[in-house]
């Protein structure tokens, strides 16, 4: 098995294969999720919320975000590991986004990056892949500017359809590898994957579309609270971990562990 690369997921829309994208930010989850087979890695900055526990994942920093691609990279080597920009850190310029994904590709060792928006960050895209960097894009619903979008809201209803289809084109050209699509009515976001020659991968966006993307811990039942309505429970991670958690402090205070077997 060789690692997965960009023009692996191009043949992969050509031949009508889907694939699996999931979120990594840690060495140990990145390698169960090589053992399962996933060829796509994203350290999404959702590690605000579930690794740094903010409300929203506006306050995360470059350096909080590097070192758990490190980890990720060392975790997967055979998944192509995307590391996700953070709020603040590629909108200002092209020249903002290179500096920042210099650093996530050399200290991070990342193999591609994701930012969010469409036509208006088209001019990061295209000096990103001009600079040797593939850029996974992200339209629709876009987190980090939930204080402009009103909340968390389905994206392109109505008169937002047209402007959904200008940013996929426009990202395309821009010379994006993929794009993202949250929260979008399925039938859009099945018109866009039909429109598209790269990769579209739908999270809250039907089952058309060429991948899919999940946040590691809503998906294996990790997230404490409410999930997404696109969310589905693969597993239950969360409650496995507590039992194991409660049961090894209820026999640390019984005095039955360690035993004569943990013991030298
Ligand atoms: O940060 C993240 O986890 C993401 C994915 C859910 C697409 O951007
Ligand atoms: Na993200």
């Amino acid at each position: 098995r060789r690692r997965t690369r960009v023009h692996h997921l191009q043949a992969m829309k050509a031949e009508g294969t889907r694939w699996a994208e999931l979120t990594a930010y840690d060495y140990s989850s990145a390698r169960l999720f090589e053992e399962a087979g996933i060829p796509v890695l994203l350290v999404g900055d959702s590690a605000a919320n579930v690794v740094y526990g903010y409300d929203t994942t506006v306050p995360v920093t470059i350096d909080e975000m590097i070192p758990l691609v490190r980890g990720v990279v060392r975790g997967a080597p055979h998944a192509l590991v995307i590391a996700d920009l953070p709020f603040g850190s590629y909108e200002v310029s092209p020249q903002q986004a290179l500096e920042t994904a210099f650093r996530f590709m050399k200290e991070g060792q990342a193999h591609a990056v994701k930012l969010e928006g469409g036509e208006r960050v088209a001019p990061q895209i295209a000096a990103l892949t001009a600079a040797g960097i593939p850029v996974q894009a992200h339209i629709g619903f876009t987190p980090q500017s939930v204080n402009t979008l009103g909340g968390f809201r389905v994206q392109g209803r109505g008169d937002g359809a047209e402007q959904l289809i200008a940013d996929a084109i426009a990202v395309q050209e821009a010379g994006a590898f993929s794009v993202v699509m949250e929260m979008v009515p399925a039938e859009l976001a099945g018109q866009v994957t039909r429109k598209l020659t790269i990769p579209t991968v739908g999270i809250g966006a039907g089952n058309e579309c060429d991948a899919q993307v999940l946040v590691w811990q809503d998906m294996a039942g990790f997230t404490s609270g409410k999930t997404p309505k696109f969310v589905k429970l693969f597993g239950e991670v969360g409650p496995a971990l507590r039992t194991a958690a409660a049961d090894y402090a209820a026999e640390v205070a019984a005095g039955t562990f360690p035993a004569a077997e943990h013991s030298f």
